[in-house]
């Protein structure tokens, strides 16, 4: 049965960060996620919309924001967990663009792929070692991890990141901060440039520092 409390605590935080359109739009992927659910059998969490969680349509945001300068040279995001696709397919970019996602979930990566009609975004089976194969001493623009780092040990995170920045030069990178504080993970290296919070999860971006 619909909870109507929690229906209409999620229409006060979308509507007020984002208005009623978004609501209704969400309602409609909503629906659609329900579906490909029932025909994929992914994990649950999949079917909530972006346009339910303020969080991720920040950090839309934040990633369109960061490429609007870069109209003159091809760029490189990489998206570490896409999960469906659903926060990288919704970026509006232009064809100097190359989005690169990863998924250690076969399932979620073969809907991905089903959904999308891009041709410059890429879905790849695999994690941090997939990413490592790929891009060593190559550059990204812009690195977004979202949905999983809260679930790993900060020692863990230290480590992966650790071993990610010493081989590949990563301009930003955007991460929901939860129970972790970033700015101690990666160190002096990065700055954070941007923190927004939402309820008990925050967006946050880190700049590269100029040696
Ligand atoms: C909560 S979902 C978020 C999906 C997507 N980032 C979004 O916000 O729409 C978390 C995703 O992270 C993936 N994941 C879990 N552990 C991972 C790891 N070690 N490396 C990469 N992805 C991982 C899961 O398979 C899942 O698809």
């Amino acid at each position: 049965m619909v909870n109507i409390k929690s229906v209409k605590d999620r229409y006060n935080e979308v509507t007020s960060y984002s208005g009623l359109w978004t609501f209704i739009k969400g309602s409609g992927r909503y629906i659609y996620n329900c579906y490909l659910y029932k025909k994929y059998g992914f994990h649950p969490w999949h079917i909530q919309p972006i346009e339910y969680a303020p969080y991720r349509l920040e950090i839309i945001k934040q990633i369109e924001n960061l490429i609007r300068h870069e109209k003159n040279k091809d760029i490189t995001l990489v998206d570490m967990g896409s999960g469906i696709g659903d926060l990288s397919r919704n970026v509006r970019f232009g064809k100097n663009v190359h989005i690169s996602c990863y998924d250690p979930d076969k399932k979620v990566i073969h809907v991905a792929k089903q959904l999308t009609k891009s041709g410059n975004i890429t879905f790849k089976v695999g994690s941090f070692d997939k990413l490592l194969n790929d891009y060593r001493k190559k550059e990204i623009h812009i690195f977004y991890a979202i949905g999983f780092l809260h679930l790993m040990k900060s020692k863990m995170i230290k480590k992966i990141f650790f071993r990610i920045l010493s081989e590949i030069n990563i301009s930003y990178i955007i991460i929901d901060e939860r129970n972790h504080d970033f700015r101690d993970i990666l160190g002096k290296k990065y700055s954070r440039v941007k923190h927004k919070k939402f309820n008990d999860i925050a967006v946050s971006v880190f700049k590269k520092n100029k040696n």
